[in-house]
């Protein structure tokens, strides 16, 4: 039975404590999965990410947040993304993504799971507006807002302190309309 949002590689899940919780504090304390994150500098401890499935298990006005699981049979959990900072009143909210399995990085699952949030996010949660960012050494992360049409809309310098420098993050927004104009061209 069709069970979450499917793209055409995963599908977003509630998070649930038996088969996510232990990948999810593995990968966010895993320097590899972090390098370009802004969690994952200090450790997050099990009762940190308890109070954080604590939160997710409950409906929220201000965030959705889903585990991402393989398509197939095994429906193997690869990751977690969300919706934060919604603001229904505004119609924006802020997405955000990781895929904690290094090697299955390039895959493409990165860019489905961003399509599919932001289907989610304009089709079923109803928003108009979502914004986006990435520091400007995150390769895969600037190429998958690309490639699911978010547009850049500056970059601050200097924004973040991570591994031993000030970064600079790139911004992305993508409206709904434009979203609709891309999706319906697409073959
Ligand atoms: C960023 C992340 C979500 C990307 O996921 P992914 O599954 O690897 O993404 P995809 O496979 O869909 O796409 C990655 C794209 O980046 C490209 N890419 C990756 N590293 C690259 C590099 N060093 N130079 C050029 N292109 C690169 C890939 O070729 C691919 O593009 P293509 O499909 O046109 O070939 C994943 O690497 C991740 O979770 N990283 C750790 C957490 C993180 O950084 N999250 C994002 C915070 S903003």
């Amino acid at each position: 039975m069709p069970f979450g949002w499917h793209g055409k590689k995963v599908r977003l899940v509630p998070l649930e404590r038996e088969k996510h919780f232990e990948n999810c504090v593995r990968w966010l304390n895993d320097p590899q999965v972090t390098a370009w994150t802004l969690v994952g500098d200090f450790p997050l401890t099990r009762l940190a990410e308890q109070e954080f499935f604590d939160r997710a298990a409950r409906t929220s006005d201000t965030e959705v947040v889903f585990a991402i699981e393989l398509l197939g049979e095994d429906e193997e959990h690869i990751g977690a993304c969300g919706i934060h900072n919604i603001s229904y009143r505004h119609g924006v909210g802020t997405i955000g993504l990781f895929i904690g399995r290094p090697q299955l990085w390039n895959h493409g699952l990165g860019s489905d799971t961003i399509a599919t949030l932001t289907r989610y996010a304009f089709e079923v949660a109803g928003l108009r507006l979502l914004l986006s960012e990435a520091m400007s050494e995150n390769t895969g992360s600037l190429r998958i807002h690309e490639k699911c049409g978010y547009r850049e809309i500056g970059r601050l310098p200097g924004r973040y302190w991570k591994r031993g420098a000030y970064r600079e993050a790139v911004l992305y927004a993508t409206a709904r309309h434009e979203w609709l104009a891309q999706t319906s061209a697409a073959p």
